[in-house]
Order: structure tokens, then sequence, then C-alpha cells
């Protein structure tokens, strides 16, 4: 019964230790969240924002490993004059954004070894960093949260010509790869082997099928100095259907213990009867099948019996 009792609290305490533990792993903010620091941190390295210009931002520590970078451009060079060079990104002319701005700033993302964390791609794996460009609006430059603006090719493609890809394994083909905004995944031919476009903005990469099965997203080391995860609806819903397996879990466990006590009460109890009932018919056994002989004849004799059976010729008044 201690066993048992020792056993089932075992099993509860890894359940729960589970739970904690996969909790602890869902600590990174959706892409979404991520955009809107980035906006932020790139914001911020405009000191004096010319325009035309590229300016590196910093990120936060618990984003260590992202680079990010801004460029104001009034919108009407953008479309005429494109941006020629802008990190990895070819801008030809005829870009326009809606709604329409007199000026906007190009974010530019290099997501480095966050790429898989923020854009899991299951069954590929990256042979680039992800890289965004994120158009914005350039009216207040200490703005957050600012919603992105629709920025579309007319003409030509925009180019995308990454810089630090690694070659393709012997055999198998690479792709380009783009998330838009709304999260929908495009695959598409490299132009050469480095080169990607795009008719819009989002989050860009090389990939290849990954012959092993799919690996499960790596999970960033805690991070220093309270990295908590991005506020976001998302995250909210998933740590409130963690406490409700959590409760769920406890409850479920506990009821089992009880059924299970129980149960082993009612063997000890099923045990207990059946020892008292074969005692029972053994009694009853011995009384009715000992039997005795007294002088040629056999006598049934119980064990106490208040008067002996004697024999009648004995018998003297
Ligand atoms: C710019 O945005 C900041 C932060 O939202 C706000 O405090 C400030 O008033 C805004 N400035 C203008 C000129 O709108
Ligand atoms: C990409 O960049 C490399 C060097 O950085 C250059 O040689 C090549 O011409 C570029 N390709 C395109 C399509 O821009
Ligand atoms: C994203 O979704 C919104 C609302 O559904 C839509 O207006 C917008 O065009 C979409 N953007 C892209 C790039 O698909
Ligand atoms: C993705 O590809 C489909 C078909 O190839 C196309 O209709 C759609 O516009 C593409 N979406 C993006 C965001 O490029
Ligand atoms: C990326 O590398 C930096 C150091 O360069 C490290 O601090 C960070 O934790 C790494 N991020 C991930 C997701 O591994
Ligand atoms: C990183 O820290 C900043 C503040 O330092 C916070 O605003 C942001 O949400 C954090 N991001 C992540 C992914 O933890």
């Amino acid at each position: 019964m201690g066993r048992l009792w020792g056993l089932m609290m075992h099993v509860l305490l890894l359940c729960l230790f589970e739970v904690e533990s996969s909790n602890a792993q869902s600590t990174v903010g959706s892409p979404r969240a991520l955009d809107a620091v980035l906006q932020d941190y790139a914001y911020r390295a405009f000191n004096r924002a010319r325009t035309g210009v590229s300016y590196d931002g910093t990120v936060p520590p618990n984003l260590t490993g992202i680079k990010v970078s801004a460029m104001r451009l009034r919108s009407g060079s953008l479309r005429s004059r494109g941006v020629p060079a802008y990190k990895e990104f070819e801008i030809p002319t005829g870009v326009t954004g809606t709604p329409y701005v007199e000026r906007l700033v190009l974010v530019y993302q290099n997501l480095g070894n966050w790429s898989a964390v923020y854009y899991p791609l299951p069954g590929y794996a990256y042979l680039s960093p992800v890289l965004g460009l994120l158009a914005y609006d350039a009216f207040n430059l200490s703005a957050t949260n600012l919603p992105e603006l629709d920025i579309r090719t007319t003409a030509n493609p925009i180019v995308i010509n990454f810089t630090d890809v690694k070659s393709p394994p012997l055999g198998s083909v690479a792709k380009c790869v783009s998330f838009d905004i709304n999260g929908s995944i495009n695959f598409s031919n490299l132009i050469s082997s480095n080169v990607c476009s795009t008719t819009e903005q989002g989050h860009f990469s090389i990939v290849v099928e990954s012959i092993a099965p799919s690996p499960s997203p790596i999970s960033p080391p805690p991070t220093p100095g309270g990295g908590g995860p991005t506020p976001g609806k998302a995250g909210h819903g998933k740590s409130n259907t963690k406490v409700w397996i959590i409760v769920g879990s406890v409850v479920g466990g506990l009821a089992l213990i009880l059924l299970l006590s129980l149960l082993a009460l009612w063997a000890q109890k099923f045990k207990q009867r059946k020892n008292m009932q074969q005692m029972e018919k053994a009694a009853e056994a011995g009384e009715t099948l000992h039997m005795t002989s007294v002088g040629d004849t056999k006598a049934p004799a119980a064990t106490v019996t208040r008067t002996q059976p004697i024999l009648e010729s004995e018998y003297v008044p």
C-alpha cells in the first residue's frame, strides 16, 4: 500500500515536471512581436536621420545575434530611384507604399542564429540566416508598435543577394522561402546560387529539404536579465492552457490515486472474507467428519463435548 502511494506520487511529480519544463521552453514570442521590438530598436539608431543612409541599430541583450538597420527615404525618391544596395537587398525603381506617406523607413533585419527559433520550418534546414525587410511611416521616429506600410514593386522585383549561404548537401536542391507579414510561406526557385527575388516586403531565406525527420525547433538558452516572453495574445493563451494542463493532471492524478487505494482496500477486505470463510468451512468439516471410535462402533465426536459417549453395558445404574 505504501509502495503504491510512493509510485503514484512519483508519476504525478514527473508529469508536473514535464509540463513545467515544456513551459520554460516556450519563452520565445511570435515573429510579429519580434518585428515590433526590432522596429523600436532600429528607429533608436537614428541620431541624425539623413535620408538614404543606413543606420545600424543595437538589439537588447536577450536578442544578441540579431542585426537591425534602418534607412529613411522620401517616398518619391524610393519610387524614382530605388535603393541599389541596402545590405543584401537591391530595391528597383517603381516601388510604392500604401497608405501613402511622405517619408518612410525601411527596417532591415538579419535574424542570424535566431532564424530557426522565430521561423521554424519543419522538414527544411536553413542554408542562410532569415533576412527581413519591412517598411514603416517615418513621421515619428520615437513611435513604437507602428503598423507596416504595404510596399509592392510595380515593374522589376526586389533582388536579395544573400552573402552568407552554406552550400546544399550533394544531390539536394536549395530553394528560396518567403514569409509574408501575415505568416504565409512561399517557396520559389533561386535566381542563382545565392539570389532570390520578391515583389513585396517580408522575411526571406534559402533552405533545403532535410533528409532527417523534422527536428524539433531549437529553443534558445535561458536569457539573462529577465528575458521573458514578448507579451502577446498567443503567449497568454498558451500559458493559460498550460495552467489547465497542470490543474487537470493534478486532479486526474489524485482521482487515480483514490481509485487505486479503494481497489487495494477492497482487495484486502475480499481476502480477509475469503480467509474467514475458509476457516469457518474448516471448522465445520472438523465437527462433522471427525469420528471417534467408541468400542467397536464409530460415533461422531466433537473436540469439546460435555458428555462423553459411553457403552450401555458399562452403564451401572
Ligand atoms: C511620437 O511617439 C511618441 C511615442 O509614442 C509620443 O510620445 C510622441 O508624442 C509622438 N510625437 C509626435 C510628434 O506625434
Ligand atoms: C551578389 O553579390 C556578389 C558579391 O557580393 C556579386 O558578385 C554578384 O554580382 C551579386 N549578384 C547579384 C545578382 O546582385
Ligand atoms: C495580410 O492580411 C490583411 C488582412 O487580412 C490584408 O489586408 C493584407 O493584404 C495581408 N497582407 C499580405 C502581405 O498578404
Ligand atoms: C505564393 O505563391 C502563390 C502561388 O505560387 C501566389 O499566388 C502568391 O501570391 C504567393 N504569395 C506570396 C506572398 O508571394
Ligand atoms: C545566438 O548567439 C549569441 C552569441 O553570439 C547568443 O548569446 C544567443 O543566445 C544565441 N541565440 C540562440 C537562439 O542560440
Ligand atoms: C527583450 O528585452 C526587451 C527589453 O529589454 C523586451 O522588451 C523584449 O520583449 C524582450 N524580448 C524577448 C524576445 O524576450
